[in-house]
């Protein structure tokens, strides 16, 4: 399967095979020589003098990078543009109705939009180093509100707009937020998402908050509480269009984004200023060989982190036109993708192997309605891209002309990591080929051993830091330290296993710990665990993943109910219900399998790995159960598996 290599597309070289060799062995060899000059992409207000100041020495893990500079994402990001492209489209908005009109929103709009909002946030007391939290839709506002904290030097932790009420709060409560950015409602494909009504829900438990300014987005009735909630329109009109940007520190934080991990509840993945912007302004510009004027279009959400690199800091660093999409894949119907293509001529294109293996199932025809020709680059990320549906993508969507970047990345690395360059790097379906300037993959055996070796399979790490990195987890370093730098000492460990091929090209495996990738949206299995057993009638949960043909991995939860009551399918559709409402859609169980008892060790610990193989339908292999405390618990979760 890794032998289909698609030439690269002369034409569209911007950096030859020997270009990426040359400039690569230079990053690694020379960081700071290197991104010295990687950096004066950026309008810097002080310059910085030291490059790199990074140690993955366990526990003296520390990360800096251009830390005496100064600068602003937001003047980064629109007003240096203003001279030259202050007419052209910043920002494409495509509403989730295709019969709604689309948006042009200019570089000299979003100056005035973001200066407006940015003094507003000011009036309400919000200053440099606070959190602001936004709860959006995929609406203009929500680049315009991540902008505005920037230009103020707030920090912004966006949650997504799926998530309930009691995540927000837990989230909105975990960084202090004082002031909180929604919308009356969302929209997405056809349905209303009540976003104002979660706030309020969220707010019961959240007493820090003074302030939330509210979109009207819309129009629909809700409840404004006086004194704390405010229309953004009508405060936005009463301010001036002028905000002078904050200097900022390249070390301040720029973001926080709540990322799952494999233990506990979601961590506050914190990003700064100065590498984050480097790190995606450089990845967006080479990696989708971005050209001035092309449209460029991500269909992720603002609300993870592919959304903040990707439609809003990324290209408006590099004065692109990004597309903005409220909708969904498949909406009125499964060429909505395409209309939109064809409406606003799309030449890059941005997704996710689980749209484009439900836009597969649709069938091909629906890629044939719509002049694609516009298109000239795609990508993939979120999950390992099964070949089968790269080829459908490269042959349906790319008409075999486009070449596919398959970008493989994470939160915490901020931007791109590995991936293939068009015109550099010949690509193999399925595989995210070789490294990015200044990146150092290497394989190691579960044990930590370094596999020197070209050909190796193993877990994922990075040997040294780059300028995009998380600089920590908000609020406890340590759980920074122990999560991505304990297990193997010198190294980021990523969670994720791969293999590297005879031609050094990597294919990622998937996480090797106890996290999901559920339709690309990463969860944590604890928290799937922990909203089951909070249901009063569950005693006990596990929860694992098992392979599904268009979520990548679904959700597979293994029950145990308190003595005394009834097994029944009413119960579960009650768990499931349950755990949307504790965590949101995005987390709902696929299957629940009652389990009257669960695998443990003597010791108490759950066995993980038997239930993975039951729930994967695999009961060939369930390794070695004679260290467990009562065998028979495996037979009968054997003889109910679903479906078997
Ligand atoms: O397992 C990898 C998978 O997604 C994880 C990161 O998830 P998240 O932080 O939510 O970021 C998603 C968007 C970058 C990784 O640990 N992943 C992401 N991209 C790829 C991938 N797996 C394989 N190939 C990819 N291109």
């Amino acid at each position: 399967m890794n032998t289909h290599v698609v030439p690269p597309h002369a034409r569209h070289s911007r950096l030859t095979s020997q270009d990426y060799e040359e400039i690569y062995a230079r990053s690694i060899s020379d960081p700071d020589g290197f991104w010295r000059e990687q950096a004066g992409r950026l309008d810097w207000m002080v310059p910085f003098s030291t490059v790199k100041d990074t140690s993955f020495a366990y526990p003296d893990v520390s990360i800096r990078w251009f830390e005496d500079g100064e600068l602003n994402v937001s003047a980064n990001c629109i007003d240096r543009h203003l001279a030259t492209r202050g007419d052209q489209t910043a920002l494409i908005f495509e509403p989730d109705d295709p019969r709604a009109e689309a948006r042009h929103i200019s570089y000299r709009q979003l100056y005035d939009e973001v200066c407006r909002l940015a003094n507003v946030l000011k009036a309400r007391g919000v200053r440099k180093g606070d959190r602001v939290t936004i709860y959006l839709p995929m609406i203009p506002q929500a680049a315009y509100a991540m902008l505005a904290c920037a230009r103020i030097g707030a920090v912004h932790s966006v949650v997504f707009a799926g998530f309930s009420p009691e995540a927000l709060a837990g989230r909105i409560n975990d960084c202090g937020s004082k002031l909180v950015i929604t919308a009356d409602e969302g929209r997405r494909g056809g349905k209303a998402v009540a976003l104002k009504a979660n706030v309020d829900k969220a707010l019961e438990s959240c007493p820090d908050v003074e302030t939330v300014l509210v979109v009207s987005n819309t129009g629909s009735e809700v409840a404004m509480v006086a004194g704390r909630d405010l229309w953004l329109d009508e405060e936005a009109a009463g301010v001036s269009g002028e905000c002078p940007p904050e200097p900022m520190n390249a070390e301040d934080p720029l973001f926080i984004l709540y990322t799952s991990g494999s233990t506990g509840s979601p961590k506050g993945v914190l990003h700064t200023t100065g590498g984050y912007l480097v790190w995606v302004s450089l990845t967006h510009e080479l990696v989708f060989d971005y050209r001035e004027g092309e449209v460029y279009w991500c269909t992720a959400d603002v609300g993870w982190v592919t959304g903040h690199s990707y439609i809003v800091y990324g290209p408006l660093a590099n004065g692109a036109v990004s597309l903005m999409f409220e909708g969904v894949p498949n909406w009125p119907d499964p060429s909505r993708f395409w209309q939109v293509v064809e409406r606003h001529k799309v030449n890059i294109f941005y997704t996710a192997p689980t749209a484009i293996r439900a836009l597969m199932g649709a069938g091909a025809e629906w890629t044939q309605k719509n002049d694609l020709s516009s298109l000239r680059l795609l990508g993939s990320v979120g999950e390992p891209i099964n070949p089968e549906a790269w080829l459908w993508y490269h042959r349906h969507v790319g008409r075999e002309r486009c070449e596919i970047v398959d970008t493989w990345w994470q939160t915490e690395t901020g931007g791109f990591m590995i991936t293939p360059l068009p015109g550099a790097i010949a690509t193999k379906p399925g595989s995210a080929t070789k490294p990015f300037f200044g990146v150092k993959p290497v394989v190691l055996s579960p044990e930590g051993r370094l596999q020197e070796q070209v050909k190796a399979e193993g877990v994922l790490a990075i040997a040294d830091s780059w300028p995009g990195q998380m600089r920590t987890v908000y609020g406890d370093h340590q759980r920074f330290v122990d999560t991505y730098f304990a297990t193997y000492k010198g190294y980021y460990f990523t969670g994720d296993g791969c293999r590297r091929d005879a031609d050094g090209y990597y294919w990622i495996t998937g996480r090797v710990d106890d996290v999901l990738n559920v339709s690309g949206h990463r969860l944590g299995t604890a928290e799937v665990e922990s909203a089951l057993v909070a249901h009063p009638k569950v005693a006990e949960a596990a929860v694992v993943g098992y392979p599904h043909g268009i979520k990548g991995q679904g959700i597979y939860c293994y029950v145990t109910l308190m003595a005394g009551e009834e097994y029944t399918d009413a119960l579960k559709d009650e768990l499931r219900a349950w755990v949307r409402k504790e965590i949101g859609p995005i987390a709902t169980p696929d299957l629940i399998q009652w389990a009257p008892g669960l695998p443990k060790t003597r010791s108490g610990k759950i066995m993980r790995r038997i239930l993975r193989k039951v729930a994967e339908n695999d009961f060939s292999n369930l390794g070695d159960t004679s260290t467990l405390a009562d065998p028979a618990v495996v037979t009968n979760l054997v003889d109910n598996r679903l479906n078997k």
